[in-house]
C-alpha cells in the first residue's frame, strides 16, 4: 500500500497564522502538525509516501521534511497549482500509486493514537478492493462530510449538510484501490468549485464497495478552525507530557 498526505489548500481559516507558513507546518503539541499523519503512515506499515502541497509552500515543506529518512520513510512530492479540492490533489498521485492501494491522510487531521487497525481491516476484509472510510461521532456534524448509515452500510455521504442525517463525521483518512483515479476523472466540481472527496466516496457507495470503521482508541481532531487547532494543541501537548513523565 502507498501513502498520500494532502497538505495543499490555502489555510485561510487560520489567517494570519498561515500568511507565510503552510498550515501543516504549524505546531501541534511539540511537533509540526504534519508529523502526525507521517507517523501514522509509519505505524500502518507504509513506506512510500507522496506529499502534495502548493507551489507557494513546496520549498518550506521539502526543507522541513526532506527525504523521509528521519522517519524511516521515502518521501516524494507533488505540486498542486490551484487549491481545487481534495480529490484534485489526490489525482496528482496517480502514477505514484500505480496499481497499488492507497491510504490518503489529510494533513490537518490529527489522531491521538495510530489508525493501524483501519489499514489492517482493509487488508483483511476487503482483499484489496474498494474504499474504506473512517467515522467518528461528533457534536457539530455540519462542519464535515456526514455519513448516513443503515444497519450495515454507509448509504450516502453529504458534504457539510445543513440538516445532517447522523452525527457521524467522515474523518480525513481514506483507503482506495487504484480505481480511485478513474473515479476522480469522472467527477464534477461541487457548487463551491472543488473536486470533493465526498463525490469520490459516494461513487464507491454506488458501486457497493465502500466499507467503514469507527475511530477507536484515542481522539480525532480536525485543526481547521482556531478553536479546533487550540484543542488539538492541548490534547497533543498533554499526551507528550504524559509520555515524557512531566508532572
Ligand atoms: O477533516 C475532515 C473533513 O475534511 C471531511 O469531513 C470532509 O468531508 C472533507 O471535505 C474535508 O473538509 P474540510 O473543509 O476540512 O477540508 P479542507 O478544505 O480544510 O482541506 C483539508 C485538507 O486537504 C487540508 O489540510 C489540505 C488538503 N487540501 C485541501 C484542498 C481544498 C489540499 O491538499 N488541496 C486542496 O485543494
Amino acid at each position: 500500500m502507498k501513502g498520500v498526505i494532502l497538505a495543499g489548500g490555502k489555510g485561510t481559516r487560520l489567517y494570519p497564522l498561515t500568511r507565510t507558513i503552510n498550515k501543516h507546518l504549524l505546531p501541534v503539541g511539540p511537533e509540526p502538525m504534519i508529523y502526525n499523519p507521517i507517523r501514522n503512515m509509519a505505524a500502518c506499515g507504509i513506506r512510500d509516501v507522496r506529499i502534495v502541497t502548493s507551489s507557494e509552500h513546496m520549498g518550506q515543506m521539502v526543507g522541513a521534511l526532506g527525504s523521509g529518512s528521519d522517519f524511516g520513510l521515502n518521501f516524494s512530492y507533488s505540486v498542486q497549482d490551484e487549491a481545487n479540492g481534495i480529490a484534485d490533489a489526490l489525482r496528482l498521485a496517480e502514477h505514484f500509486v500505480g496499481n497499488d492501494n492507497v491510504l490518503v491522510l489529510l494533513g490537518d487531521n490529527v489522531f491521538e493514537e495510530p489508525i493501524d487497525y483501519f489499514v489492517d481491516n482493509y487488508r483483511q476484509k476487503q482483499q484489496g478492493q474498494g474504499a474504506r472510510v473512517l467515522l467518528v461521532e461528533v457534536a457539530d456534524p455540519q462542519r464535515f462530510g456526514v455519513a448516513a448509515l443503515d444497519e450495515k452500510n454507509v448509504v450516502e455521504i453529504q458534504e457539510k449538510p445543513e440538516c445532517p442525517k447522523s452525527n457521524y463525521a467522515v474523518v480525513g483518512a481514506y483507503i482506495y484501490d487504484c480505481r480511485v483515479f478513474d473515479i476522480i476523472s469522472h467527477i464534477k466540481p461541487s457548487a463551491r468549485g472543488e473536486y470533493e472527496i465526498t463525490s469520490v466516496n459516494n461513487r464507491y457507495i454506488e458501486l457497493g464497495t465502500l466499507q467503514y470503521d469507527i475511530v477507536t482508541g484515542g481522539r480525532w481532531m480536525d485543526t481547521g478552525t482556531f478553536e479546533s487547532y487550540y484543542e488539538a494543541n492541548c490534547i497533543m501537548f498533554e499526551k507528550y507530557r504524559k509520555e515524557m513523565g512531566v508532572e
